[in-house]
């Protein structure tokens, strides 16, 4: 398993105050934050259908309804739960810390070689 670079996206206070369901962005990932329960769940804000934006769907229970075509995936594991949809949505993992709401995305890869080359320099 990668490594994770856990950051502080919203708190569970703003997350409530627009029903459960809103949209967040961190460096390059756009993400859903949803709200079950007590629970918070992230996933990409990207439906593997046709790229609709899942932060515009409907969610019900554990499953985010996309806008478009109405495809169902599981918030909890990105599995589909609905078609059209074939490939499961990412989810990323989350924790909280009192109000706080904070995400797990990869680090970036560092697999460039930091050897320089023949000729270099
Ligand atoms: Fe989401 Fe088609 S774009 S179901």
């Amino acid at each position: 398993m990668s490594e994770l670079r856990w950051e502080r996206i919203a708190s569970v206070a703003e997350l409530t105050a627009v029903g459960g369901l809103m949209p967040a962005a961190f460096d390059r990932f756009k993400l859903v934050l949803y709200l079950v329960e007590t629970r918070v769940y992230a996933s990409a804000d990207l439906c593997t259908h046709g790229g609709a934006r899942l932060s515009a769907g409907y969610l019900q229970g554990h499953l985010i309804e996309c806008p478009l075509h109405q495809g169902l995936f599981d918030i909890r594991t990105g599995e589909v739960a609905g078609p059209p949809c074939k490939r499961p949505v990412r989810v990323f993992p989350v924790r909280t810390e009192g109000d706080e709401i904070i995400v797990g995305f990869p680090l970036p890869r560092t697999e460039e070689s930091p050897e320089p080359k023949p000729g270099d320099g």
